[in-house]
């Protein structure tokens, strides 16, 4: 195992700490000094425009930066990942969700721990997209023999955030008359609500889960194996007896899982699952198999899309000189809002309603990866690690929390997403709404890095005790990400490029960025307290007083 490098003891770090001594932010100076900064600081990213000048970064702190780069290892970490190393110390595994993109015949091949990942990678692939084809075409169908119209995608974390997020995103693609749900809350609502207006005879579950041991994926899936039987059975559509009951599960249940022993168990045959390896972590998995739903609903050239957008990103990261290197600059970016600017929190606004739910996908992404207080040699980090990812779309976040990040006491950096063309074109009494849509955006970005004096409020007029609270301080630092309109590529380059910053963050930290320990004691404690839940004495009186007090409270008011 390389152990990790201290980044506080580089000289880079160093180099920093003295930026940071002197530094004083001025955005509105820096531009009038160079009228070259927005396009010196705009780069290439496959189809994106990253707009990187409105961040609170000099020339000379950016390459302090690329340093710390260099000093920490992140060309040879990324190198290492991409080869098939097992970066993933904790679970002594490769990391190789950049596999799932290779494109079919990509030289020279990738063969890991004996292991021909590109074949294994395709071969799922086509079986996937030969599956997905037969529930598009009608040829598969339910077991009373009508075609499929709901797709329902039984899964949590990984298994459901990156489905739902594409989903969302590239509606407009769906063209198979089929509708995705997505179910991944153990509390039965979730389930209850999503399934009311279904019909059992056309509803294809897919039950997606890495492990095939998750208590809520797996609670669910019975549940809704429950409701397809008892829906089946109740209109007479199926016998009330094993066989007919078997029979159903094989029509409308599919899986997807790197356990297909376990699948076997829950009584779906093998046949109908699809693979995925132990390499792929949960929260970069929505390019595996577990796109299965979106294969089905978008269709799979439209998967293969996505797909291809991730592997120029992958394609950029692998070639592009650190200087240049749009995720790793973006990355070194957080590292210093983080460690030397006091940030503690990360913004992504974009302007896509589409994207409503890429926030939401990005915060397991980014804070399972990098919520981390030991390195990946088991000794504690040196410095703050993962920020709080958050966001909303605008400009419906601008109605809600856009004033703390304007006028607030804390530094909150912001990536701004936008597309120059909208899905729906649609016109406001001939005007275009989009543009209105997108001047928010430009003036938002524009507002929080240049503010407003107060000697331009009081030029409006303003007098008195009101000019301050009207007044912007500005320097308030965003990165733009513009493309052209958002296609499944554009879609796929977005999601591979945030993976690629949270994996720079992570080396410069020294963490592992593809465990998720900290999420197994709650689990664990789940399991004990249920049965203090149920009236299990003996578990209730090992509970804490809290606790116990809690659980009392719950008795008394069933
Ligand atoms: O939350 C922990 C976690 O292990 C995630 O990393 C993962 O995405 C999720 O649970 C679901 O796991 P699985 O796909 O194995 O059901």
């Amino acid at each position: 195992m390389t152990a990790p490098v201290d980044p506080t003891s580089t000289s880079a770090w160093a180099e920093l700490e003295a930026h940071r001594a002197s530094f004083s932010p001025d955005l509105r100076g820096w531009f009038a000094a160079d009228p070259d900064r927005a396009e010196r600081l705009s780069l290439p990213l496959a189809d994106l425009h990253v707009d990187l000048s409105k961040n609170l970064v000099t020339d000379d702190i950016l390459a302090s930066l690329v340093r710390l780069a260099e000093q920490t290892g992140v060309a040879e970490r990324f190198a290492a990942m991409l080869e098939g190393t097992h970066i993933n110390t904790t679970e002594n595994r490769a990391v190789l969700h950049t596999a799932l993109r290779r494109p079919a015949g990509a030289t020279p091949a990738l063969a890991v721990d004996g292991q021909d990942v590109d074949a294994d990678v395709h071969a799922v692939l086509d079986k996937v997209s030969a599956f997905a084809e037969r529930v598009r075409g009608g040829d598969w169908r339910g077991v009373t023999g009508k075609r499929v119209t709901h797709v329902v995608n039984i899964g949590i974390g990984g298994s459901d955030l990156g489905p739902v997020m594409v989903y969302e995103a590239l509606k407009p693609y769906a063209d198979a008359g089929i509708e995705a749900r997505f179910i991944s809350n153990i509390d039965p609502t979730d389930l209850a609500q999503k399934v009311a207006d279904l019909d059992a005879e056309t509803t294809l579950f897919i039950v997606a889960s890495k492990t095939f041991t998750t208590l809520e994926t797996l609670t669910n899936a019975r549940l809704a194996r429950d409701w397809l039987w008892s829906q089946l059975a109740g209109k007479g559509a199926i016998a009330d007896d094993d066989a007919a009951r078997t029979d159903a599960v094989a029509h409308h249940f599919v899986a997807v899982s790197t356990a297909l022993d376990k699948v076997a168990d829950f009584g779906i045959d093998p046949e109908n699952a699809f693979g995925f390896w132990d390499w792929v972590g949960g929260r970069y998995s929505v390019d595996s198999a577990i796109g299965t739903s979106l294969a089905i609903v978008l269709g799979p050239a439209v998967f293969r899309e996505l797909l291809e957008g991730f592997h120029a990103v992958d394609e950029h990261v692998r070639t592009t000189p650190l200087t240049r290197n749009v995720p790793v600059l973006m990355g070194l970016l957080n590292v210093w809002y983080t460690n030397f600017l006091g940030a503690q929190s990360h913004a992504v606004l974009p302007y896509a309603q589409q994207l409503h739910r890429f926030a939401a996908y990005l915060q397991q992404l980014t804070m399972e990866s990098n919520g981390k207080s030991v390195r990946w040699d088991g000794t504690p980090v040196t410095t703050d690690t993962g920020e709080v990812f958050w966001g909303e779309p605008g400009t419906n976040g601008q109605h809600a929390f856009y004033q703390l990040i304007h006028q607030g006491t804390r530094l909150i950096p912001a990536d701004f997403i936008a597309f120059a063309n909208p899905a729906y074109p649609l016109q406001d009494g001939g005007r275009d709404v989009h543009g209105l849509f997108l001047a928010n955006f430009l003036a938002q970005t524009k507002a929080l890095a240049f503010g407003k004096t107060a000697d331009e409020v009081e030029a409006e007029g303003t007098t008195g005790p009101l000019v301050a609270a009207r007044t912007f301080a500005g320097n308030r630092p965003t990165t733009s990400i513009f493309a052209p309109a958002l296609t499944p590529a554009v879609l796929g380059q977005l999601i591979a490029l945030y993976e690629h910053i949270v994996f720079t963050q992570g080396v410069v930290w020294g963490i592992n960025s593809f465990d998720q320990w900290g999420v197994e004691l709650g689990k664990q404690l789940a399991l004990q307290i249920a049965p203090a839940i149920e009236g299990d004495k003996a578990a209730l009186e090992a509970q804490d007083p809290s606790t116990k007090a809690l659980l009392a409270y719950y008795r008394a008011h069933r």
